[in-house]
């Protein structure tokens, strides 16, 4: 074989023009057209493979034949960043954000530590000052960039443990390390908290379900009963996780009352605001994040509701000691940072599960930049009064029901064409309009379940959405009950 005298897969100029073009003429296409689209795309299994090649090229392939793909696999996709999308917790990406992406992928940086991406480490530790600033946590917030919230909450849990577990668990492991550890949670925890649980070896009974009031918060007079009687059984409590934002309905627990049991039972205080925390942006939401600041560890994801493009979590914290102790390892020789100190020697895997990282900073920096915290703001104070509105229209008409306060940006509700049915027929007929207007294309909710009821869920962290989107969502919601009414 003969040696490499010149570069074997750069491409020459005219070639990397066309590459680059085509492709900036097609994300300029998609996001020029993407309110003109069907939320979904009529689909089924199958559909994507049988509309390309899916042969493995041998020799390659041109490029105007692989954007044509790119546009079949964008077609037959499902449409988050459009107006009408309101299922789960999705926001569209901004354009400056999409394009940071690029950026970030072109450079390649893998921010591991100062020493391998200098200019990526300071970007990012910066981006964490801000965001930390941004919701009134911390101004000289320590943490880091993750893959989501999960892994946000995840890391959290470990560090809580560790400060509180007194041997050296990393070493000897849970199981060698003293009575079960149990932490804390409402009943409308996100499921991450569960799953690390689990993956952390601590197992999913030890996290102590705290019933809710009727605005879905912790009840945080049956948090300390249940601390004290964990206590008095031998076990170990060692973190309680406050909500600021649930998944289902927005809620936001009682925080000032979370980190005063915290402080009174020595727990580590987290805060899974991963969806809501940026709600505190808006001047009339507020008050409901006050003890935020009180909060040993906050998860906020930049790819919810600051609308930064998917894979952006960020976990922050106070206290950079604590949070370095379950990470940092001397055992491998090719991490040592050899001949840097202090700031230079800086390294993100003392911190988190990840050794290579993307520049996951980039499109976070570049849309708050580019906007402007005030903008954003702006954006996400628009999103929780389209949500209100969505409640007044269904808590004024005479065949919707709302199921839960509007707190920040979620709304759950319900048909309900008459005052005759059960609730299980309530259940059938709301799940079967999800169905038909997920399907139709026309709008996107998901599901909840709020106090045993079937809740048609609309989330708003969209910032091309309109008053006038709500009202069609509203109306195809009630086309679609009409018809299977007809049609029972
Ligand atoms: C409150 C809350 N926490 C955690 C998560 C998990 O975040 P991710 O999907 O980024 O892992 C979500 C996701 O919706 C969430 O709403």
């Amino acid at each position: 074989m003969s040696l490499r005298t010149q570069s074997s897969l750069d491409v020459n100029e005219d070639d990397l023009q066309q590459i680059s073009s085509e492709s900036t003429k097609l994300v300029f296409e998609y996001l020029t057209t993407i309110s003109e689209r069907q939320v979904r795309a009529e689909n089924h299994a199958g559909k994507t493979l049988a509309a390309i090649d899916t042969e493995l090229s041998l020799d390659g392939r041109s490029i105007e034949q692989l954007i044509g793909e790119c546009r079949t696999i964008m077609d037959l996709s499902r449409h988050n960043g459009h107006p009408r999308f309101f299922g789960y917790v999705a926001s569209p990406s901004t354009p400056v954000g999409a394009y940071a992406d690029l950026i970030a992928s072109a450079l390649n940086s893998n921010i591991t530590c100062w020493r391998s991406g200098a200019a990526g480490t300071e970007i990012e530790r910066l981006v964490v000052r801000w965001l930390g600033a941004l919701i009134d946590y911390d101004r000289d917030a320590k943490g880091l960039l993750t893959s989501g919230g999960s892994m946000a909450n995840m890391i959290a849990l470990l560090i809580a443990q560790r400060r509180k577990s007194g041997v050296d668990s990393a070493r000897v492991g849970l199981w060698n390390s003293g009575p079960p550890m149990t932490l804390y949670a409402s009943e409308e925890v996100h499921l991450s908290i569960a799953k690390a649980a689990d993956i952390l070896g601590f197992g999913r009974d030890q996290v102590r379900v705290i019933a809710c009031d009727e605005r879905q918060r912790m009840r945080v007079d049956l948090l300390r009963q249940k601390i004290e009687a964990d206590r008095r059984e031998g076990l170990r409590p060692f973190c309680v996780v406050g909500s600021a934002g649930t998944v289902n309905t927005g809620a936001v627990d009682s925080l000032v009352e979370i980190a005063d049991v915290a402080a009174e039972f020595d727990l580590w205080f987290h805060v899974d605001g991963a969806y809501g925390v940026p709600g505190s942006l808006d001047e009339g939401k507020k008050h409901l994040f006050a003890g935020l600041e009180r909060a040993d560890s906050v998860s906020l994801d930049p790819h919810k509701w600051l609308y930064v493009p998917v894979d952006a979590g960020c976990l922050l914290f106070h206290d950079a000691d604590a949070a370095r102790t379950p990470f940092h390892s001397e055992d491998a020789d090719y991490i040592k940072t050899h001949g840097y100190a202090d700031e230079e020697a800086f390294a993100f895997w003392d911190y988190g599960v990840e050794l290579s990282r993307r520049f996951r900073a980039l499109k976070v920096w570049m849309t708050l930049q580019y906007y402007g915290s005030r903008r954003i703001a702006g954006a996400i104070s628009e999103d929780i009064a389209l949500a209100a509105y969505l409640g007044e229209l269904v808590s004024n008409a005479h065949d919707f029901e709302l199921l839960a306060p509007v707190e920040l940006s979620i709304c759950c509700f319900r048909y309900v064409p008459h005052s005759g049915m059960s609730d299980e027929e309530l259940d059938r007929l709301n799940e079967r309009i999800m169905e038909i207007v997920q399907k139709g294309g026309r709008a996107y909710l998901s599901n909840a379940t709020v106090n045993g009821k079937f809740a048609l869920r609309a989330c708003i962290t969209n910032f091309r959405t309109t008053k006038a989107d709500i009202e069609d969502t509203i109306a195809a919601m009630r086309e679609a009950g009409e018809l299977e009414q007809m049609n029972r």
